[in-house]
């Protein structure tokens, strides 16, 4: 070994102890010829003093370095005076006397400071461009550490609870999660392509069909959609399948399951068993359904204390059907009023005809251009149902309820950010279950909500024939924090009823059997009762991180336009791949 000890190893204990060390330079500062490195690896940082006085070479190697020059330092452990004691790092008793300095690499001046603050203050795309060196910073290595923490917590987990990892293939052909395929040609059999995995999805159910009866995967998935702060092309999830067992025994092992990658990442396992609510009731309270719990603010229904109203908006809407709901921003009557307005223009943006609200003053007076058309009786009947004590802002919202739900729920969060009122810190997890099995598209069809194996509540099963809107699935999401952390269901293990759920949504006989004649195939052949579920494992790494995008939790993330600016992927590539794969250009105009 180059290095007889990290630049994290040394303290008090070991003065007096010649050493060698390896690693990047910091900084150095001449302080009157006697030349002061701190040495970095991934364990931390040591002092190391070269004074001309102790090795007159040293000191001259040591004249030479420059920041991220890797260096190998052979010397003395000493304890640092008194007053020169940093309590804030683990080294930060000793410094290192440099007896003997050898240069291993020089490096150019970096294109941006590795140092965190300044780090933090360039542009994320110039750090990306060179990634090697971003990773270098402490915190994005501590993120990487946690990451592979939390991997081995859920490995171990599994693996106690009887769980096998089995991997699946990447190549392979299109599963419907929703978004676009990458496609792979194949040079073999011209004219058809692989697609990269969206989720392990059927292969996963497939394994339950083979007897694995309890599987997971550390499972890589593909998928070209729009990205976002916690999307990525190309991400990693904790995927599950486990045969005989109903949602509640998924719900029980991935409780399990987040307590020990809570533990993992040091923070205090969450009580258990988890909460949980319906979709209908997370719709209905936080108009999400990824609600997040860390703050109040609850969508509240006024159907009850407007049932008589004066007020046209308020009556019109209750006539056609629709919902009044307000929710109360405690303590936000402050709320500047171009926020007002920009919120009016975001539920005009949603179908509402405008936003009502209520400043109440410090005197307990209320400030509203909409007040003055209720009783006194509404009123109090408000004052009461809201709670409405001076300071507070209460924002209202009237339509259909498939409007006014999805619209509070965004000003619920855009308000609370706004205000600073989400507590940094918490970790707020819920359940939401019984999904929908269906949503509308705009054209009128139904699509499958989570996907098309999900299986239908069974005393829901004789609506698929005449109410399929209504009918709810047998699936669930985990969320924290309002981010949806993983999805999943019990599945249809009979072939039937999977040809029915392919036949309402109008997968044609021909595509049925194309896309999905193997699993129907396979269903016929005694499939056990299954389900499962897969957890974002990047979303989660960023939770437990505290970071703000998922790119802070990948060694190598692609940008907001699935770009590696590091590799400069995707790229062209020359003619004779293209002619091997037997692909031909067909271009837009406006690439050259
Ligand atoms: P779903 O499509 O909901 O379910 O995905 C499960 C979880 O994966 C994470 N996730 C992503 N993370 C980062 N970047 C992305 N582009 C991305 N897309 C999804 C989310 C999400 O909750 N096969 C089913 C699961 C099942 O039924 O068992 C599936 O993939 O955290
Ligand atoms: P109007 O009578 O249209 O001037 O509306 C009176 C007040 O009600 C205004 O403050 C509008 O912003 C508000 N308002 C109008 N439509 C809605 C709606 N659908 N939901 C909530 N408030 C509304």
């Amino acid at each position: 070994m180059k290095r007889s000890h990290t630049c994290g190893a040394l303290t008090a204990e070991q003065v007096g102890q010649a050493v060698t060390l390896c690693g990047w330079v910091d900084t150095v500062r001449d302080h009157g010829g006697i030349l002061f490195i701190d040495l970095r690896d991934r364990y931390g940082m040591t002092q190391v003093v070269c004074d001309p006085d102790d090795s007159a070479a040293a000191a001259e190697v040591a004249k030479s370095t420059r920041p991220e020059f890797v260096i190998q330092v052979k010397g003395t452990v000493r304890a640092r005076p008194a007053d020169m004691v940093n309590p804030r790092i683990a080294t930060g008793a000793i410094e290192v006397v440099g007896e003997g300095l050898t240069i291993l690499n020089t490096s150019k001046t970096p294109p941006f400071p590795l140092d965190e603050d300044k780090a933090a203050k360039v542009h994320e795309e110039l750090r990306m461009e060179s990634r090697y060196l971003d990773l270098r910073r402490a915190s994005v290595q501590r993120g990487l550490i946690l990451r592979h923490k939390m991997a081995i917590a859920v490995r171990k987990f599994m693996d106690e609870q009887e769980f096998i990892e089995v991997e699946t293939p990447i190549l392979t052909k299109s599963t419907p999660e929703g978004a676009r395929d990458y496609l792979v040609p194949n040079r073999v059999t011209p004219g058809t392509f692989y697609a990269l995995p969206q989720a392990p999805q059927q292969y996963k159910q497939l394994l339950m069909v083979g007897g694995m009866d309890r599987y997971f995967q550390l499972a890589r998935c593909f998928r070209d959609e729009d990205l976002r702060a916690d999307r990525q092309p190309e991400f990693t999830q904790i995927d599950v399948e486990m045969s005989f067992v109903d949602e509640e025994d998924l719900y029980g092992i991935i409780d399990g399951l987040l307590a020990e990658v809570m533990a993992a990442s040091g923070h205090p396992r969450p009580e258990l068993p988890l909460p949980r609510m319906s979709w209908h009731e997370a719709m209905d309270r936080f108009g999400s359904d990824k609600p997040d719990l860390r703050f109040g603010w609850e969508l509240t229904s006024l159907a009850d204390v407007f049932a008589e109203t004066e007020f046209k908006v308020f009556a019109n809407v209750l006539k056609s059907g629709g919902v009044i709901k307000a929710i109360n921003c405690k303590g936000q009557s402050g709320i500047p009023i171009r926020m007002i307005d920009e919120w009016t223009a975001l539920a005009k943006t949603h179908g509402m005809g405008g936003l009502a609200y209520i400043r109440v003053q410090e005197d307990g007076t209320w400030k509203s251009p909409i007040v003055k058309f209720f009783s006194e009786a509404e009123v109090e009947a408000l004052r009461a149902k809201l709670d409405i004590v001076p300071g507070d802002l209460v924002l209202f919202a009237a339509e259909q309820a498939k409007n006014v739900d999805p619209f509070l729920g965004k000003l619920r969060l855009e308000a609370a950010n706004f205000a600073g009122m989400i507590p940094q810190g918490d970790f707020k997890f819920t359940w939401v279950t019984e999904f929908p099995l269906f949503e509308e598209t705009d054209a009128g069809r139904l699509v499958s909500m989570h996907h098309p194996f999900t299986t239908p509540k069974p005393e829901d099963v004789p609506l698929l024939d005449t109410d399929p809107g209504s009918v709810r699935a047998v699936a669930y999401d985990i969320v924290l924090n309002g981010v949806e952390l993983g999805s999943g269901s019990i599945r249809i293990h009979d072939s039937a009823l999977q040809g029915k759920m392919f036949d309402l949504l109008k997968v044609s006989e021909e595509e049925k059997e194309s896309r999905f004649g193997h699993l129907l195939k396979a269903l016929s052949y005694g499939a056990p009762p299954h389900g499962g579920i897969a957890l974002g494992f990047d979303r989660l790494a960023l939770l437990m991180d505290g970071g703000k995008t998922i790119r802070d939790v990948i060694a190598f993330p692609k940008n907001h336009k699935g770009i590696d600016l590091m590799m400069d992927a995707p790229s062209t590539v020359d003619a004779k791949q293209l002619h091997d794969v037997h692909i031909q250009l067909d271009l837009p105009p406006e690439v050259e």
